[in-house]
């Protein structure tokens, strides 16, 4: 496969970046550094560029030679590349704003605050609904390297004893603290009094849900629905927080849709109504899980507010978090979909921080993983729901294995656990066969 080049990488860059004026400051640094580059001074890796200056640069004027399309936000590379300086400008930049040093990590946070609850390490997982239920958060707890995780959203509406009993969702085990619990809704004072049932359930940390772009969700007024009305918002924090005595945080989107973008007001008016933290997915409602989660606005909310700042969005690697944390210099990372496709992401990163070489599962290390998850679920649920986990994880999961798609396929047409297992089982046979004759011949050779 043909490698992008830098050109394709920082061409997609602006391709992506919202209408409206750069910040000055940015500007201002980026062209001093590029008049710098042009000079022939060269910087050294600890002096790398943070993205948001290469993304500023990006936006510059460009010299004649190159066509820039103020309508599509983009240049054209062909005529770009020709200018041979300034493709040179962008290739040091580019490289020097992916590398990550020893003394980089070395200033890396690890670890802030929700008021009294210290969080460490600061990377956490990211609720999602449908899969981080209790087993799933002590699966990533077990692997080790996250240092806090939440449930799935629950509707204010739905905290009776009945509807626990029902959903379920907020079962936890003590191993599993500090515990966030995370609430939706859209009326204050039956958020505030789901809240206090919450607490006494023994939540660590309420979280309120502004960032739930579904329709099902939004129709009622809650999720990212509550962006259209930030008074309405700063009041139901307000009421959660003087409902309870445990820390009150927000995750929330950075607005409705690219022409109301308010991350910024929503931040100060949630740090205002005494939020200890908050998360941000720096996509609009709009953009759903389209395009790409812009760090930037992460690292914007950062320099407003002094309570922790928390990015979630699109980092998959252990590299790609401390490039994020560095880079936009929120106090912790949110890792989603990339911990059901890779659970050990999070030790992964706690290794790349101490300095050693990450852990690479192997398939046995899937399969293992993969069976024993299966047999918790079919402790703890009935047959069915645990079924349904599997469907639910197994996609992701399975994700760069060779003919993952077979796998894919038997699992989610598999009408029992025992077929589903036997799936899995033969899957990955042929891959635990091949494991066993590396190891075979590397005793050999010893
Ligand atoms: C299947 C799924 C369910 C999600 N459910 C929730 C949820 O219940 N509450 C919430 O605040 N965010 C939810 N999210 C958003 C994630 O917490 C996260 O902000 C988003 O996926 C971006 O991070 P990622 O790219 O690391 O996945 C969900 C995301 C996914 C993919």
């Amino acid at each position: 496969m043909k490698r992008p080049t830098p050109w394709c990488t920082a061409r997609r860059s602006i391709s992506d970046q919202p209408a409206g004026a750069i910040d000055d400051v940015e500007r201002a640094v980026a062209m001093q550094r590029l008049s710098l580059i042009a000079e022939g001074a060269s910087f050294t890796r600890e002096e790398g560029l943070p993205l948001r200056d290469w993304e500023a640069l990006c936006r510059l004027p460009l010299p004649p030679c190159s066509r820039w399309s103020r309508q599509r936000r983009s240049i054209s590379v062909t005529s770009v590349t020709r200018h041979s300086r300034l493709s040179r400008y962008f290739g040091i930049i580019l490289s020097m704003s992916d590398q990550l040093t020893t003394a980089d990590i070395a200033r890396l946070p690890t670890a802030y605050n929700v008021a009294h609850i210290r969080i460490e390490p600061n990377i956490i997982l990211a609720p999602m609904a449908g899969v981080t239920d209790s087993i799933f958060r002590r699966m990533i707890l077990r692997l080790g390297g996250c240092g806090l995780v939440s449930t799935e959203m629950t509707n204010a509406a739905s905290v009776s004893p009945k509807a626990l009993r029902r959903h379920r969702l907020l079962d936890y085990l003590p191993e599993e603290r500090p515990l966030t619990m995370q609430l939706s809704g859209n009326d204050p004072d039956l958020v505030a009094n789901a809240a206090r049932v919450v607490e006494q359930l023994g939540a660590d940390i309420i979280d309120i849900n502004c960032g739930c772009p579904s329709p099902k969700v939004t129709g009622g007024g809650h999720g990212s629905a509550l962006l259209r009305d930030l008074p309405k918002m700063e009041r139901l924090l307000r009421a959660v927080r003087a409902a309870v005595r445990v820390p009150v945080t927000l995750k929330f989107r950075a607005g409705w849709d690219e022409q109301s973008l308010n991350y910024l007001e929503a931040a100060q008016r949630a740090e205002a109504a005494g939020v200890a933290a908050l998360a941000l997915h720096p996509r609009t409602r709009e953009q759903g899980y389209k395009g790409q989660a812009d760090w930037s606005r992460v690292a914007e909310v950062k320099r407003i507010v002094s309570i922790p700042v928390i990015g979630s969005g699109d980092v998959t690697t252990a590299h790609e978090a401390l490039i994020r944390l560095r880079d936009s210099g929120a106090d912790g990372v949110m890792i989603g979909r990339a911990a059901i496709a890779n659970p050990w992401i999070f030790r992964q990163i706690a290794e790349l921080r101490r300095g050693e070489t990450p852990f690479q599962p192997a398939p046995a290390d899937k399969r293992n993983l993969l069976i024993e998850y299966l047999d918790i679920c079919a402790e703890e649920l009935s047959e069915r729901l645990a079924l349904n986990k599997i469907k639910q994880l197994i996609g992701q999961f399975a994700v760069g294995l060779p003919g993952s798609n077979h796998l894919r396929v038997a699992v989610h047409t598999a009408t029992s656990l025992a077929v589903a297992r036997a799936a899995i089982e033969r899957f990955f046979a042929p891959f635990l066969e091949t494991d066993a004759a590396v190891a075979t011949a590397a005793l050999a050779a010893d």
